[in-house]
């Protein structure tokens, strides 16, 4: 493992010098804009190169409109670590569900004034284009589709090239299954669905061939790489994507399996520190060229401290 293979994920709120401790997440916290960029400056001298943003904004609709406007958090958050950090590669994690107040990742039918929880499809797809614009004009170099809507990628792509930023790279997380491990994330994004869950979106965990179609049809539409989500319960799926198409693979160790590492540690059951290179070589072995973790900055640290990769 190397620094550089590394994406940090961070919470960016609103407001200025707003640190809210995550509890779930042990070391992890809502920054605000201005803690955010501090913090990547201080990953860009462990040699960390990319960054993950994500927002939790102070208000949420049914639209998630929080999720395009241009002074939202993640912009501010772009736009601070341009100016401090400009060679640190930022990406920005497109979803609505942290900006909708149903906590889904689309529009739903009947646009949330009712119960029905079947997310429209075809009508969020603009809606993301929208947000990736946003993101690319605050000048962010990679834009990161989560939601999992069928045609997305192709969607932002057109809608970035025609706003004449051809040059932005689009890492879609294509592979993403409705996973028990998203738990301490959406605490830490307030977006955990009010009803129903993700399963209309999301891939069933049984199926791995899925896997496959859903790389190859988004690399198809214009992705640049391609995750695979969550990392350690999927390593098959990792080396079967790893060997179906030509992009490189990012394998994203999501929150669920950092807090449990953690967990465990805290108890005295498993050492962290051999924990966290055990699982994420394992990533890397499976095949993922970027491992995003939360664990990048102690990662970074420890492989400074041993002045070498692990
Ligand atoms: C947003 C999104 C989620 C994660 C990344 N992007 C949450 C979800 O699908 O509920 C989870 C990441 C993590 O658990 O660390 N759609």
């Amino acid at each position: 493992i190397f620094a550089d293979q590394l994406v940090a994920p961070f919470f960016v709120c609103e407001g200025d010098n707003v640190r809210e401790p995550i509890a779930s997440m042990p070391g992890h916290a809502r920054l605000s804009a201005d803690l955010v960029s501090e913090e990547v400056a201080i990953l860009a001298g462990l040699g960390v190169r990319a960054v993950l943003l994500f927002g939790v904004p102070a208000v949420k609709d049914g639209q998630g409109s929080g999720a395009w406007a241009d002074e939202g958090p993640v912009p501010a958050a772009i736009r601070s670590i341009r100016r401090v950090t400009p060679a640190m590669s930022v990406w920005a994690d497109v979803c609505l569900c942290e900006y909708t107040d149903h906590g889904h990742c689309g529009l739903l039918d009947g646009h949330g004034v009712d119960v029905d929880v079947d997310v429209d499809n075809d009508a969020t797809l603009p809606l993301l284009a929208k947000v990736a614009l946003a993101y690319a004009r605050a000048g962010a170099d990679v834009i990161a589709p989560s939601d999992m809507m069928d045609g997305r990628v192709a969607a932002i792509r057109e809608a970035l090239d025609d706003d004449g930023f051809k040059d932005r790279v689009i890492v879609s997380y294509a592979v993403k299954y409705a996973s028990a491990f998203y738990g301490p994330f959406r605490e830490a994004a307030g977006s955990a669905p009010r009803q129903g869950d993700r399963r209309g979106y999301q891939m069933d965990p049984r199926n791995a061939r899925e896997a496959l179609r859903e790389a190859r049809a988004d690399v198809a539409e214009g992705a640049d790489m391609i995750i695979v989500k969550p990392g350690l319960p999927y390593l098959d799926v990792i080396r079967m994507v790893r060997d179906a198409v030509d992009v490189p693979i990012a394998a994203y160790q999501v929150s669920g399996e950092y807090s449990m590492i953690h967990a465990a540690a805290e108890k005295g059951w498993i050492d962290l520190d051999r924990a966290m290179f055990e699982t994420t070589l394992a990533l890397r072995r499976a095949g993922a060229d970027l491992v995003i973790s939360y664990f990048a900055r102690d990662l970074a640290i420890a492989l400074r401290r041993s002045e070498g990769p692990a």
